[in-house]
Formats: structure tokens, C-alpha cells, sequence
């Protein structure tokens, strides 16, 4: 079964300069998928929460761009929260692993490097319906 303890922060690579950093991101390279799509989350009022879900077969890259937030991550046993503030640190999140993104600081945004495109079907929104197929995970 696919825990928290799968999910790791990884981190990009920094090319700094007195005029502003930069962080390059290759999909197979510093991403463990093919990068299927980026999207990402901004207007965002501060101390506001997102997420509250869990995919299937979808697994994620999930970066603080700008400011900050705190991903909490379940597996339907154990818990583990990870504090997202540096852009070049990348929260790998693993199929099967219910995450919320709560407490945005005002201005932050989420970027996402997901591994598919949009599809509802792979989404599981119902948190008693993930525990479930948890349970059921050898
Ligand atoms: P959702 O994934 O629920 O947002 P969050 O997890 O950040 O709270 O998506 C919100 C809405 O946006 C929902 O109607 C689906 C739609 N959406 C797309 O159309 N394309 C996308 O790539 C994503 C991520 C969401």
C-alpha cells in the first residue's frame, strides 16, 4: 500500500544570480513522470484551504511558486503535513494518497506538474469512499 512516507520533498535545480533566481524542471529528469500537465492555483485568499482529494493513478509534482502553504497528506492510517515556502522544493505526491492544501499565505500560488491530463473519473472526493479502497489495498 502506497503511504505518506512515498511522498518525498525533492529538490530542483537553482541557477542563482543577483538578479533573481531560476529553476529549470525536466520530466523524466528532476520529475519521476512524463509531465502531462501544469496547472496552478493563484488569487487564492490568505489561510484558505484546496484540495481535499485523492487520485487514482495520477501522481504529482507540487511546488510553492510564490509564498507558502502546508500540504497535509493521509494514507488512511497516518497523517504527515509538509510545509511548502521555496520554489525550487517540489512535494512528490504518490496515486492513492489524500491530500489538503490549507493555510495559503495571501498571494501564495500552487503550481502542479501532474503525470495526466484532467480526468474527474480519476479523482476520489468522497474521504470515507477513499478509506474504503484503502482498506481494501493489499
Ligand atoms: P479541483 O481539482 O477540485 O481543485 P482543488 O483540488 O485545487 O481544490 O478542481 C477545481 C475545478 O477545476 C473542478 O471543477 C475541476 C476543474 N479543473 C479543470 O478543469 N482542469 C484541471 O486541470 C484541474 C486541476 C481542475
Amino acid at each position: 500500500m502506497t503511504t505518506v512516507f512515498d511522498c518525498s520533498v525533492l529538490t530542483l535545480p537553482r541557477i542563482a544570480s543577483p538578479s533573481g533566481n531560476l529553476t529549470p524542471v525536466y520530466g523524466g529528469v528532476h520529475v519521476p513522470f512524463d509531465i502531462e500537465r501544469v496547472y496552478y492555483l493563484y488569487d487564492v485568499p490568505g489561510g484558505e484551504s484546496r484540495g481535499g482529494h485523492a487520485h487514482i493513478e495520477l501522481e504529482q509534482l507540487i511546488v510553492a511558486a510564490s509564498g507558502s502553504f502546508e500540504v497535509i497528506l493521509d494514507d488512511g492510517r497516518t497523517r504527515r503535513s509538509v510545509f511548502l515556502n521555496r520554489p525550487y522544493q517540489a512535494l512528490h505526491v504518490k496515486p492513492m494518497i489524500w491530500r489538503e492544501l490549507v493555510d495559503f499565505s495571501s498571494g501564495g500560488i500552487c503550481m502542479v506538474l501532474a503525470s495526466m491530463p484532467y480526468l474527474e473519473a480519476d479523482y476520489i472526493r468522497d474521504y470515507e469512499d477513499f478509506l474504503g479502497m484503502k482498506r481494501h489495498t493489499p
